[in-house]
């Protein structure tokens, strides 16, 4: 049986993570993670290159396996496999640092082309979200243009509009800013700090840290595929513990 099964709790954190570890090959890239995110939380993940937290982001919605543990979205453990792994999927969107637009298809099409094909969502309706969530991400008056067409910050609030299309109830979010020009980071940090506002329950890997400390709930701190701190944004970034946090700290504020 691969049907998942509901929790009986009305009031199940949204991400549960459970003694969750991870090899890749000799290398232990997840250590003994426990995380327990409640819904509308906003947590901002940090931490030197390597440390894990693409790899992170990509077991909560199934991108990779891993080798024990337990990971639970909205009290419902994710199967390995099977329909019900692709249904818990969609409930968990993701926004890369590149982003992964269909190049040949209109911005429009790229927001309605999931509902259309993995919901069955009927194309008129479909159209009518994709334009309400565009308008949402404030670029509505280019749905008719190619990715190509619109900038690097326009091209990832379609990738924004277009994860919020499948209606998640988690958005992850991997270095979202790390491949756009300075000018057009804040058009899309705002989205994201809307987003929060909205109650969205959101897990965000970046060094942003006036985005951290606005939208932020919470900082984790990775190193070496373990979770070494886990804080409030301020306590984080006036005063963090560990010697390893401190030393990372002083290599992103002298950039
Ligand atoms: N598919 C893979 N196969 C083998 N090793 C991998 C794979 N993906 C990641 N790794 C390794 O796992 C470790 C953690 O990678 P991960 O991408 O999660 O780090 P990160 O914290 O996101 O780093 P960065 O800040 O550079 O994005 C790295 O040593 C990486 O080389
Ligand atoms: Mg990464």
């Amino acid at each position: 049986m691969t049907d998942a099964v509901p929790s009986l709790t009305e009031d199940a954190p949204m991400i549960s993570m459970r003694t969750v570890d991870k090899h890749f090959g000799a290398l232990h890239v997840l250590q003994d993670i426990n995380l327990e995110v409640p819904k509308g939380q906003v947590v901002i993940v940090v931490g030197p290159s390597g440390s894990g937290k693409s790899t992170l982001c990509r077991t909560i919605n199934r991108l990779e396996t891993i080798d024990s543990g337990t990971i639970a979205i909205d009290g419902v453990q994710l199967p390995a496999e099977g329909r019900a792994l692709a249904r818990l999927r969609a409930d968990v969107g993701m926004v890369f640092q590149s982003f992964n637009l269909f190049a040949h298809k209109t911005i429009l099409e790229n927001v309605m082309l999931a509902p259309v094909k993995v919901r069955g969502i009927d194309k008129t309706k479909a159209r009518a979200r994709a334009m309400e969530l565009l308008e949402r991400v404030g670029i509505a008056n280019q749905a008719d243009k190619y990715p190509a067409q619109l900038s690097g910050g326009q091209q990832q609030r379609v990738a924004i509009a277009r994860a919020l299309a499948m209606s998640p109830k988690v958005m992850l979010f991997d270095e979202p800013t790390s491949a756009l020009d300075p000018e057009m980071v804040s058009e899309v940090l705002e989205v994201m700090v809307q987003l929060a506002k909205d109650g969205m329950t959101m897990v965000v890997v970046t060094h942003e840290m006036g985005f951290a400390r606005k939208a932020g709930n919470r900082v984790l701190f990775m190193d070496e595929g373990r979770i070494a701190e886990d804080t409030d944004p301020d306590t984080f970034f006036t005063a963090p513990k560990s010697e390893r946090a401190k030393d990372f700290l002083g290599k992103i504020l002298s950039h």
